[in-house]
């Protein structure tokens, strides 16, 4: 199994909520009903406002049917999608965190929703996307990995979809730390050591953070036809990242307003 997979199959078993959040108050798995409550209205917060930029900046007539939230977990953000659109698919690397997110959906009666372990296990003549979401997950694949699934998630959007993908691009840690950071990576053992060093379970996985080039990025949403951009920046402990907003428009296509040759 891929190490990425892995490391996501243990989160996911021993403490999901947590693990998608890192939030403490989220750790434990017997989460009190007034927790749980809080935690799924909190993402339903979050796509308040989140429809609500899109509608601003991208598209007034913003109201998705068919939604695609890649990285989903246990269906933080998954479960209030479904409330607001017709059928929503969530694809999640862990089996583990699609268990939890079942059983969440079942738990609130949800019947729209599907979970899969691939985006390629879509078949090519489903109807495609005219949503595509994903939170606090491409930091956590590298960039030729991460760069690849954009690409994918994009191509399942519809002409005039929109998408909101967010990743990470700078790290604040001082050098020492990303030394640290790097040959917990790539040398075996050595996060075991680092988690002893911690005073932490030598088999507490690597959370790995990644840094994505954002040239490479913008190259990426250019080719792919999304030439209307919106851009938000996020500071989360000591990583910088951007929620990058955009619909699969091309310029010149309709409603832009060209701004000819600039001068
Ligand atoms: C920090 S959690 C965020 C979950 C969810 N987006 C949320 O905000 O509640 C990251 C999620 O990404 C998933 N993940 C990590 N690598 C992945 C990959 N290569 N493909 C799909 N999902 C992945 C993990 O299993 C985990 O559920």
């Amino acid at each position: 199994m891929e190490t990425g997979k892995r490391n996501w199959e243990k989160f996911g078993k021993e403490d999901p909520y947590y693990w998608v959040t890192t939030d403490s108050k989220y750790k434990d798995c017997d989460l009190t009903e007034d927790v749980r409550k809080d935690f799924f209205e909190s993402a339903d917060k979050y796509l308040d406002s989140l429809f609500q930029v899109i509608r601003t900046h991208l598209d007034p007539t913003f109201s998705p049917q068919r939604a695609f939230d890649f990285g989903c977990g246990v269906g933080r953000i998954t479960i209030p999608l479904a409330r607001r659109c017709r059928y929503v698919f969530g694809v999640d690397v862990a089996e583990s965190m699609i268990a939890e997110a079942r059983k969440n959906c079942k738990e609130q009666s949800l019947d729209n929703v599907q979970f899969s372990t691939q985006i390629k296990s879509l078949s090519p003549d489903v109807e495609a996307f005219d949503f595509v979401h994903s939170i606090y997950v491409l930091q956590h694949l590298r960039v030729k990995q991460g760069l690849h699934t954009v690409t994918q998630l994009i191509d399942l959007l519809k002409e005039n979809g929109t998408g909101m993908l967010h990743l990470t691009y700078h790290s604040h840690k001082t050098m020492k730390k990303k030394i640290i950071y790097w040959l917990c990576v790539h040398v075996p053992l050595f996060n075991g050591l680092n988690n002893i060093r911690k005073g932490k379970p030598f088999s507490v996985p690597m959370y790995e953070m990644n840094d994505y080039p954002l040239n490479r990025l913008f190259r990426v949403l250019r080719q792919k036809q999304c030439d209307h951009l919106y851009v938000r920046y996020t500071r989360d402990s000591s990583y910088d990242g951007v929620m990058l907003f955009f619909q699969k428009k091309r310029a010149g296509s309709g409603d832009f307003i060209s701004l000819g040759d600039v001068p």
